[in-house]
């Protein structure tokens, strides 16, 4: 485990080196500095060994450098690497796989290479296929960092500093229950669903392609909608002719204890967007839509140059097994429930932790100066993060809209003794932190 200074002298050196060279805006934001990483358990250059809750940003769902999926990479790395937009057996096997997993209507893939890359293309499906041309999308979500997704994006932190942003996109509000003015999830949801009407009579030209979601709100904040709200939207989007786009970019391929995050709302979208999860590191997104909608798109207007590259189609079709023969969509459900037991104990031990969320394997720790105020505390949530990552476990920097929720998602084959150490390791964090505010108050 870690030592608890960090970081060490090895680590010190690459965040010297990267701090004369790499470009600062994607400097690292914790002091871990990875060697390797197995499974669930991350080792840095110092040798210290982490319990890693971050899974690689959601990417590392069969654990980090499965062996099927190392092997399934290395084996396709001495055939061919690249084909540009020709035909090969590994990306047909992939549409044909991705596809079978999800509703009979949804048929088609179109597979690409990064988050924001399916969402744009998603939209230009959208756009071609309705004739229309703006978005609607919600407040606190997250699609990417390109010049459109950034814009369809909810938080100021990404567009911030952008100029104008891309036209012909309306913002409406997502369901954050715990932060509403209500806080009561039925108000909430009506409030929300009737601001969604009103934004598409008044702030919109009435000419919605569609309307963009993601299945729970990821950097916002872990924020899970109640399926109403979900069902609201479906409808609505039924009512006006618009494409019902659900972003599944982080809550794919088991995360939330169901294949895909939208089927715990009981609604079936007409465009999906994947990745992360989907190749375990290597970059690969798809794109899925039935055959009506991608044929909207004018021949070659959907290719890019890596897009179903065979390295990715290799390492997708190897995680597509992993998850199904080690049952991983079951096991982060199972898991899931563990965690969220586990987090509604430490709710009640420490008044800073206004909310213990989670979905499958993904948490949102709300961290607050006090229960009853609810005023985020991102200096208190920062103090965690360092504390637990001190004693050997990898979290990210915490995130959300205010920048006070510790978010943790393991990789779902972590076992459970793994998982609780982890979670041992938190409520430890979380016990100095009380215990430095405890002093601070009584002047010590
Ligand atoms: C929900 C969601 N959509 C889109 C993206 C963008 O993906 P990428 O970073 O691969 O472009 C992310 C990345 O974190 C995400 O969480």
């Amino acid at each position: 485990m870690a030592n608890g200074i960090l970081p060490g002298d090895k680590a010190r050196a690459v965040l010297e080196k990267e701090s004369k060279y790499l470009c600062a805006a994607a400097a690292a934001t914790t002091p871990i500095v990875w060697k390797e990483a197995l499974g669930a358990t991350v080792v840095d250059v110092d040798d210290n060994r982490y319990i890693d809750f971050t899974s690689g940003i959601l990417v590392a769902n069969v654990g980090h450098s499965h062996p099927k999926v190392v092997k399934a990479i290395q084996e396709q790395a001495g055939k061919f690497l690249n084909a540009y937009n020709s035909a090969h057996q590994l990306r047909a096997d992939l549409c044909e796989r991705l596809t079978a997993l999800f509703p009979s209507k949804l048929n088609r893939a179109l597979l690409l290479t990064t988050g924001a890359e399916a969402i744009e293309s998603a939209v230009k499906i959208a756009k071609a296929y309705t004739g229309k041309n703006e978005i609607i999308s919600f407040n606190g979500s997250f699609h990417g960092k390109t010049h459109l997704t950034m814009s369809i994006g909810g938080i100021r932190q990404t567009k911030e500093g952008f100029g104008p942003q891309a036209s012909n996109v309306v913002h409406a509000p997502f369901p954050y229950v715990y932060h509403s003015y209500y806080r009561d999830e039925a108000a909430c949801v009506d409030s929300c669903l009737q601001q969604l009407r009103e934004t598409m009579a008044t702030s919109s030209t009435g000419s919605i392609a569609a309307v963009v979601m993601e299945s729970y709100l990821g950097s916002g904040g872990c924020v899970v909608p109640p399926a109403r709200f979900v069902q609201g939207v479906r409808q609505l989007c039924d009512q006006h002719n618009i494409v019902f786009i659900v972003d599944e970019v982080q809550a794919g391929f088991g995360r939330t204890g169901k294949m895909f995050g939208f089927e715990h709302y009981g609604v079936v979208p007409d465009i999906v967007c994947l990745a992360k999860g989907l190749s375990a590191g290597v970059p690969t997104s798809a794109v899925v839509a039935g055959e009506g909608l991608m044929k909207a798109l004018p021949p070659g207007s959907a290719s890019s140059t890596y897009g179903g590259n065979p390295l990715s189609c290799a390492a997708a079709l190897a995680v597509l097994d992993v998850i199904e023969s080690e049952g991983l969509v079951q096991r982060a459900e199972a898991l899931g429930q563990v965690l969220a037991k586990r987090l509604k104990e430490l709710e009640q031990k420490y008044p800073f932790l206004g909310e213990g969320r989670s979905i499958g394997l993904v948490t949102g720790l709300e961290i607050v100066e006090d229960p009853a105020t609810r005023v985020p505390s991102p200096a208190l949530a920062n103090a965690i993060v360092n504390e637990a990552i001190g004693r050997g476990l990898a979290l990210i920097s915490p995130t959300g809209l205010y920048g006070n929720v510790i978010r943790m998602m393991p990789p779902l084959v972590i076992s459970e003794e793994l998982m609780n150490q982890g979670l041992d390791i938190l409520d430890e964090a979380m016990a100095k932190v009380s215990d430095d505010v405890s002093k601070t108050q009584a002047g010590e």
